[in-house]
């Protein structure tokens, strides 16, 4: 016989299995009840567009569009590319369903697959998952960037970064770290920029090749080295606070004045300048604990701007994404992981009459949403017990002779071993009481 190969899933990608999909599922379900009770409202945009879409947003020089972007060629010629982000899919789709005549802002939230080629490691792969939500507000003819409106725009960056945090305090989220900074805008960036640049061809033959070769493309990127011969010269390198015009200066303090009032603990980090072109001003990052290296949770800033570069009218947007697959390892790691196991009932029936019994039992309490295991063929007593455990199951429900004849059913509890007998409406009423099934309302 021929030798046939087994198949693996592509590296850098994996398949996600029961139980630990009922975390996801809990995580997505949450971000969905919490993003609501800010009045966002969901988008699905496609997994694929056009490559020309990310180049313009993303920007040609950063690394994802570079070197870490799945292309390829369509039949009529176009080059499409898998989404290595959201941000540019929910412009182009504010720009294609003329969301700016709608109320604005406008709050979208999105969930689902994202592809990079990265090297893949501990809570880094090339398909991962992102949970994100972007703000965006068309300006009013003639509106300008006055005073008034920067104090707004921080309102809004404030109240983006204090619904994650309420996401991650829902979900109990260990060592959640928030780090902010300001990375002014098109006035007074370019000046910093000038000035970093001048800095470090200064100290050029103390840098290693990746920052030589970004004083040329993007000098900013050096603040993000990790590489440790690098990092007390980078402390001395002048700081882009110090370079913030009036208006970008007045709304970074804003946006820590509102954090402080919305109780939400940051700290401030001049090097977060973030890897993709599109920011202005307010840029975050959060990190949780039990990620290693892979520590950065969440990522977001402010692209004012980005609409107009992709076609649309003058707009303002923030937003963020979270990385959810260290989202859900963190939780893991800090054994928030297997609330949700197995099953609440597992029905260990024997003879043909408790086999219907037992059909009709489980309808009942699935319709009640129960989650229930109805072995499909006769077991001795001692095996299904056994297999019950396996499962993970809370209870067994034992349907024999007796039960049948009497009409009161044997409820055995796993953990201890306990049983009690329970008519069927009795047995609804105990596991409504000592089941938190998901369906459970
Ligand atoms: P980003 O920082 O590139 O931002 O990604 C956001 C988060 O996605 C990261 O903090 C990380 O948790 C997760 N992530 C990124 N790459 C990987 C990977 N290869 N494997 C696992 N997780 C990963 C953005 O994508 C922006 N679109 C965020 C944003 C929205 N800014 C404004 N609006």
């Amino acid at each position: 016989m021929a030798n046939k190969a087994k198949f693996q899933a592509i590296k850098g990608t994996r398949d996600l299995l029961p139980p630990e999909t009922e975390l996801w599922n809990r995580v997505e379900q949450t971000a969905r009840e919490v993003f609501g009770t800010f009045g966002f409202g969901e988008i699905r945009p496609p997994i694929f567009e056009p490559t020309e879409l990310f180049a313009r947003s993303i920007g040609l020089d950063t690394d994802v569009v570079s070197k870490e972007m799945y292309s390829f060629e369509d039949r009529d010629d176009t080059s499409l590319s898998l989404r290595p982000e959201a941000t540019a899919s929910v412009c182009r789709a504010y720009i294609e369903h003329n969301l700016h005549a709608l109320a604005q802002p406008v709050k979208l939230y999105y969930m689902g697959p994202m592809f990079r080629r990265e090297r893949p490691q501990k809570g880094r792969y090339r398909q991962f998952y992102q949970i994100g939500a972007e703000v965006l507000e068309a300006l009013q003819q003639g509106q300008a960037d006055s005073a008034k409106s920067t104090g707004k725009d921080a309102a809004v960056d404030a109240e983006v970064i204090e619904m994650v945090m309420a996401f991650f305090a829902k979900l109990e989220l260990e060592g959640v770290q928030l780090e902010i900074n300001s990375i002014g805008c098109r006035e007074c960036r370019p000046k910093y920029v000038e000035v970093l640049r001048k800095a470090l061809i200064e100290v050029k033959d103390k840098l290693g090749p990746d920052s030589q070769r970004r004083i040329d493309t993007n000098p900013l990127r050096v603040l993000d080295s990790k590489l440790e011969s690098e990092q007390e010269l980078i402390a001395t390198l002048p700081r882009i606070g110090d370079y913030l015009c009036e208006t970008c200066a007045k709304q970074y303090a804003e946006v820590k004045r509102q954090l402080a009032v919305r109780e939400v603990a940051y700290k401030e980090n001049w090097r977060l300048v973030r890897g993709l072109d599109y920011y202005m001003r307010t840029t975050f990052e959060i990190t949780a604990r039990g990620l290693g290296s892979q520590n950065a949770v969440c990522g977001g800033g402010r692209y004012d701007g980005l609409v107009e570069i992709l076609g649309g009218l003058p707009t303002k947007g923030i937003g963020f994404a979270i990385g959810e697959d260290r989202l859900i390892l963190s939780l893991q790691e800090a054994g928030k992981g297997d609330a949700a196991k197995g099953r609440d009932v597992y029905i260990a029936w024997m003879g043909e009459k408790a086999q219907d019994t037992g059909i009709r039992a489980a309808r009942a309490l699935r319709q009640a949403g129960f989650r229930v295991e109805l072995p499909p063929a006769e077991q001795k007593f001692g095996k299904a017990l056994g297999q019950a455990d396996k499962i993970g199951a809370r209870y067994a429900l034992i349907l024999g002779d007796d039960e049948l004849a009497s009409g009161q059913w044997t409820l055995k509890t796993l953990a201890d071993g306990s049983q009690q007998k329970l008519t069927v409406a009795q047995l609804l009423e105990f596991l409504k009481q000592n089941c938190s099934s998901p369906l459970q309302g």
